[in-house]
């Protein structure tokens, strides 16, 4: 596996791919690598691509500094995990080279309204916009044909697609299946924050989630997924239902496919998680 960390390097590796005829895949990360990151990596190496993934913390992203420094940050670990799955090439860029003037100037930002601006966005502000530039400058330099995100940051996910067909950027976007633990808890870096009695109670998210299984109206379905998770005593940011494309929140009357998305707080630890839901008008 090639390990990068300048720009010019990175991009001469992807140019040199493209030239020998590999069509290029990026997944990009922030790092502390585990099964779901894993996950990505294996499908980009499954389609038969060459696959970079980037490893950048991405300050424009977050909302506070205390939040930004106790980002986990493993290095000699992920080098591992991403050889182990199949990534061709680690890229690990600085500050320095990712945002040369962070954090006075740097003026460029892409946002991406509407999808960006609820749940997450409103949560978060700025969050989306810093995803979205640092997103377009990965896809820049890289230069893609896929490029592989997970749906346990559905929103994430969605922010990114419109944005490449808004300004029609030459890259797929390739989504793929939340990884859970065996006891459902969503994976992510933010787990290990937790006790052992946090993650009991974060499981809620995930039950709540798996009771909204069967088609309902998005009322019922809402007040479902609260009863759950008001009775481990979760607090949540937000519990909803929207169409998956649009973020448009769903109304009664609403039919078809929709995702339920909530972010509950735990112990101070802040939980995102989602799953596909069937809307009916009809009381099931
Ligand atoms: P990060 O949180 O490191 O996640 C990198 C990718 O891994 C994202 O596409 C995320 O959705 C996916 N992922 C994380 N946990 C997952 C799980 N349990 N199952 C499936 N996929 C999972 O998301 C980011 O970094 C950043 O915002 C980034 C896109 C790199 C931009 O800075």
């Amino acid at each position: 596996m090639e390990q990068l960390s300048s720009i010019e390097a990175w991009r001469n590796y992807a140019n040199d791919q493209r030239a020998f005829g590999h069509a290029v895949a990026l997944v990009p990360t922030m790092g502390a690598l585990h099964d779901g990151h894993a996950s990505l990596f294996r499908a980009a190496r499954a389609s038969g691509d060459v696959v970079i993934a980037t490893i950048f913390v991405n300050p424009r992203q977050f909302g506070s500094a205390a939040d930004l420094k106790s980002y986990p940050r493993t290095p000699h670990e992920d080098a591992v995990v991403a050889k182990e799955n199949g990534v061709d090439c680690l890229v690990e860029p600085s500050l320095e080279e990712m945002w040369p003037d962070y954090p006075n100037s740097t003026s460029t930002t892409v946002s991406v309204h509407g999808i960006g601006d609820s749940l997450e966005g409103a949560d978060r502000p700025g969050h989306f916009d810093g995803v979205a530039s640092v997103v377009a400058k990965l896809f820049a330099v890289t230069g893609p044909c896929h490029a592989y995100f997970g749906e346990k940051d559905f929103q994430q996910l969605a922010v990114v697609r419109q944005m490449v067909r808004d300004l029609a950027l030459p890259v797929e976007i390739i989504g793929c299946p939340i990884v859970r633990d065996p006891d459902g808890l969503a994976i992510s870096s933010r787990n290990g924050q937790l006790s052992a009695n946090g993650r009991e109670q974060a499981l809620a998210i995930s039950r709540a989630l798996r009771a909204v299984d069967a088609p309902a109206t998005p009322s019922t379905l809402r007040r479902r997924m609260r009863e759950v998770l008001e009775d481990a005593h979760v607090q949540t940011a937000y519990v909803e239902i929207v169409q998956p494309t649009t973020f448009v929140v769903a109304h009664d009357g609403d039919e078809g496919e929709f995702r339920a998305l909530i972010a509950g707080i735990v112990e101070g630890v802040r939980l995102i998680d989602n799953a596909p839901v069937t809307l009916s008008s009809r009381e099931a």
